[in-house]
């Protein structure tokens, strides 16, 4: 059986982006917030997060425990929550209305792409966990000619670390989208090695010039998404990486 949720009144609002917990809580004195129909002007109410109804002023407030952003990654922006001097992902996400958001994953500085920025700790181990071997695919530009042979090494599993600490590589499907001075390349890896994909073609003495992440198991980065731009998942995309319907069910073990 689920845990019923109680939550503080105050924090019920602040998470929903209603205002900061010191103005949601001037707001609650000020008798503009109601909970099942009646006003309630203690901030530390403790209300339903599922069953109790809500109103600030005449706006019904509905309270989402857990929050998905697919982001177009863009380059020049690094994978953390945040940092004293570089741009982070997180920053990126300016309607969040929660502060626990962090990126599931990373990408590199200058890769771009699908990223899901969440609050979900449970879903994030499952995506990232390798034993889970969830498909990532990659679309790359190499300097220099892709060959078959690549692709043939690279699902036979590739050693990419020295000679003194070898590192081998799962299985992955390189497809040769088109081979020549400059190749373009579409690599679906199982794993989240740092580097992976720069380093599998730099073993095969290649270097990537551009990459950019378009899926993530269940999860197919949105074609509309400049870099930098982002929104929430849809049910459907979050039933994709869930295999249930976590919204109705609540948390479901069973993810991708
Ligand atoms: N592989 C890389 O080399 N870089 C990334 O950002 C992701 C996968």
């Amino acid at each position: 059986m689920e845990a019923v949720l109680m939550i503080r009144l105050d924090k019920y609002l602040a998470d929903m982006g209603i205002g900061t917990r010191q103005e949601v809580k001037k707001h609650i004195r000020q008798g503009k917030v109601k909970v099942d129909a009646a006003v309630v002007k203690s901030p530390e109410y403790k209300v339903n997060e599922k069953e109790s109804t809500v109103l600030y002023g005449d706006s019904p407030v509905r309270y989402e425990a857990f929050v998905y952003y697919m982001l177009n990654k863009p380059a020049g922006v690094i994978s953390a929550t945040e940092d004293r001097r570089e741009k982070t992902v997180v920053d990126l996400i300016k309607t969040k209305e929660r502060k626990d958001l962090f990126p599931a994953g990373r990408l590199d500085k200058d890769t771009e792409g699908l990223l899901l920025i969440t609050n979900d700790g449970k879903l994030a181990h499952s995506l990232l966990s390798p034993k889970k071997h969830v498909d990532k695919t990659y679309y790359a530009r190499v300097k220099g000619i892709v060959t078959e042979e690549d692709a043939r090494a690279f699902a036979e599993g590739i050693d990419i670390g020295t000679s003194a600490l070898p590192e081998w590589t799962r299985p992955a499907v390189l497809e040769i989208i088109s081979s020549g001075q400059e190749s373009a390349v579409r690599l679906t890896i199982q794993e989240g090695k740092f580097h992976q994909v720069k380093r599998m073609f730099l073993a095969r003495g290649k270097e990537v010039v551009y990459l950019k992440r378009e899926r993530m198991g269940g999860l197919v980065l949105d074609s509309s998404l400049k870099p930098g731009e982002y929104r929430k998942l849809t049910d459907e995309e979050l039933r994709n990486i869930y295999g249930t319907d976590r919204h109705a069910e609540g948390h479901g073990s069973d993810y991708i």
